[in-house]
């Protein structure tokens, strides 16, 4: 029943406006989690309990890794050392800007010597910079670049001290977020960039102030709720128009198609389990 439109009733009113939006190829550093298991507890969701099932685990990243070069992304491989059980977990290793790397320092001494791999990586991929940073600072889990701005996590993981080195480094603008909750340890579970000007956030993520700084420069951010981001929802990777999201948040999905994103949903579950998604295991090399 399609009424004919007249002037004063133009259909087009009433539906929404959504943005085209355009992706761009991305270069990504991905590493096989050949050793993934659970063997230490370093945040909440990791239980030394609950067996991992290593074959799904690669089965699972094969498809992420699939997945990014069927829609045009590069993905260049990190060889998985044995014993570095979260190595697949790319994103911790570095903060790549203009072509220009700043190694991370771990935490946690399970984690320390997944920084020499990664050290050796970029110097072979002629990279440039690759120092290691002077403060704890977990690479893109806790900086994630929106634009030519640099959002950076603090209160569990990267010191605050590491927002000042990576803004003298990279002469970049940093803001710097503070996060309360201990199942969103790092800032790439929580918050994600849709596009050079956009994020999607978990705001009781974050501290009253943060919370407030982020509502200001994103007044027209994805606000998300504690189900998707209980199921790491937020671990995200956007081109600017496909979302690569986990599978298990389909309210994120509707929110991500009515802004005119395309969400590509994927299961990562077996990753779950060391608390990683989607973006931990995908460190961008930004030219
Ligand atoms: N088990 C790892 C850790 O606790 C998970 C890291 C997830 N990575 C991320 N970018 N959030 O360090």
């Amino acid at each position: 029943p399609f009424a004919a439109a007249t002037e004063d009733a133009d259909p087009q009113d009433l539906a929404p406006v959504i943005p085209l939006r355009a992706p761009r190829p991305r270069r990504f550093l991905m590493c096989r989690p050949d050793h993934f298991d659970v063997t230490y507890s370093i945040n909440p969701w990791m239980s030394t309990e609950a067996g991992v099932d290593r074959d799904l685990a690669i089965e699972q990243w094969e498809t992420l890794r699939a997945t990014y070069e069927a829609h045009g992304h590069t993905v260049d491989l990190l060889d998985p050392v044995p014993g570095l059980p979260d190595m697949v977990f790319a994103a911790n290793g570095s903060f790549v800007r203009a072509g220009r790397a700043l190694v991370a320092r771990f935490a946690h001494p399970e984690r320390t010597d997944e920084a020499a791999a990664h050290t050796a990586w970029l110097k072979s991929a002629g990279i440039g910079g690759g120092r290691q940073a002077a403060w704890v600072n977990e690479g893109e889990g806790d900086l994630v670049a929106v634009g030519d701005l640099v959002l950076a996590g603090t209160g569990f993981r990267t010191a605050a001290g590491a927002h000042t080195e990576v803004a003298a480094y990279f002469d970049a603008p940093v803001v710097t977020l503070q996060l309360v909750d201990p199942r969103y340890y790092h800032l790439d579970t929580a918050l994600f960039a849709l596009d050079d000007a956009n994020i999607a956030y978990h705001p009781d993520a974050f501290s009253p102030s943060s919370r407030r700084r982020l509502e200001r420069m994103f007044p027209d951010a994805v606000l998300v709720g504690g189900d998707e981001a209980a199921v790491l929802g937020l671990n995200a990777v956007s081109d600017g128009l496909h979302v690569f999201v986990t599978d298990q948040a389909p309210g994120l999905h509707v929110q991500l198609k009515e802004r005119g994103y395309v969400p590509v949903p994927l299961d990562l579950s077996e990753l779950l389990k060391a608390g990683g998604g989607i973006k931990c295991c995908t460190l961008e090399v930004r030219s």
